[in-house]
């Protein structure tokens, strides 16, 4: 099967590689496994207000799956997480020309960003807990 071009450029110059401090507040953390292969990506994102200001990915996985992560990670920076949200593997699978039997590799990205923000959102909506128990005492 040949990849793309787009996709060998990702593999061969991954976009932002690497991993934020998991501890921090502003970071979500995303972590996804596909059954079908067993690769697994992780995804990180560091938001300030609503805006996603890095994003990070780690994969370790097939050359799409790198390729859809890398992307994700550069569609997704400067982006609101409501944005972020809104993005689809349809779109990657378009943008990196996927065959079909590397659609499920563009999913997992997919689910990466969306794991990423719900955890974020945890973090806020637990920070924003305390914040108001704090102000009962
Ligand atoms: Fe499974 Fe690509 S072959 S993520």
């Amino acid at each position: 099967m040949a990849y793309s071009d787009k996709v060998l450029d990702h593999y061969n110059n991954p976009r932002n590689v690497g991993s934020l401090d998991k501890g921090s507040d502003k970071v979500g953390t995303g972590v996804v496994g596909a059954p079908e292969c067993g690769d697994v990506m992780k995804l990180q994102i560091e938001v300030e207000g609503d805006t996603i200001v890095d994003a990070k990915f780690k994969t370790f996985g097939c050359g799409s799956a790198i390729a859809s992560s890398s992307l994700a990670t550069e569609w997704i920076k400067g982006k609101t997480i409501d944005e972020a949200l809104a993005i689809n593997n349809t779109q990657i699978v378009a943008e990196l020309a996927l065959p079909p039997v590397k659609i499920h590799c563009s999913v997992l990205a997919e689910d990466a960003i969306k794991a990423a923000v719900s955890d974020f959102k945890a973090k806020r909506a637990e920070e924003a807990s305390k914040h108001t128990e704090g102000a009962q005492q």
